[in-house]
């Protein structure tokens, strides 16, 4: 059976339509929908907050992966628990007690994701991995949609898939930046099992038929 996963990510949508554009992913073969908040601060870009989000969960028949970078993220975990996030993934970079955070985001009832930034190490989630259920490896610096992928990201997902499974660990990969019809499927065959797109998708002439490509392509 296909567990891989493609998440779409609401930042490339039409904020304007954005009804409009959670129904299309909604009806679509996508399985999650992968929405990034950005606070000016850890990242140099503002994107949406909670009163948006609480907007778009209305309309969301699927799963929400929500992508915090932000800084403090802790005194949000109980906020994005109410606004009905599945997946809660800080950004290790963000995090002084990681430990601590990742406990209160499953204590909240979410799943807990790590993101690494480009420039930082798979190693440094050794010691927290049994305590992680995604770790998201941004395979762009976040803060923009429509960048290129970083082509170093292969050689993470490798090692990262490696010491997932020495651990016995039940952590998911998810690749998020620049994902499109040339990288996907050599991302699973590294070890991915979650991949975000956003430009590729809603910058497509027909969203819907991107995201089954890409499906077909990691199935
Ligand atoms: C970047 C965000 C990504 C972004 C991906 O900071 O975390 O989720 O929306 O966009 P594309 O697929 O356009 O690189
Ligand atoms: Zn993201």
């Amino acid at each position: 059976m296909n567990t891989n996963k493609i998440a779409p990510s609401l930042l490339a949508a039409d904020f304007a339509n954005l009804q409009r554009d959670m129904e299309m992913v909604n009806q679509s073969e996508a399985d999650w929908f992968h929405l990034d908040i950005m606070d000016g601060v850890f990242v140099p870009n503002i994107s949406f907050g909670m009163p948006v989000m609480k907007a778009m969960a209305k309309h969301a028949k699927k799963p929400l992966d929500v992508h915090l970078m932000i800084v403090d993220p802790d005194r949000y975990i109980q906020t994005f628990a109410d606004l009905g996030a599945e997946v809660l993934t800080v950004h290790y970079e963000a995090c002084t007690h990681l430990h601590r955070t990742l406990q209160a985001i499953k204590a909240a009832g979410m799943k807990a994701g790590v993101a690494l930034n480009p420039h930082t190490s798979v190693q440094l989630l050794e010691d927290t991995l049994a305590d992680i259920d995604l770790v998201c490896v941004m395979s762009v610096n976040p803060g923009f949609g429509g960048q290129s992928f970083i082509e170093n990201t292969y050689e993470k997902v490798k090692a990262l898939k490696a010491m997932i499974q020495q651990k016995n660990s039940g952590a998911l990969i998810e690749i998020d930046g620049g994902v499109n019809d040339k990288n996907a499927a050599a991302l699973v065959a590294a070890g991915a099992d979650v991949l975000v797109a956003g430009s590729f998708v809603f910058k497509s002439e027909s969203p819907s038929d991107t995201i089954a490509t890409l499906k077909k392509q990691i199935g």
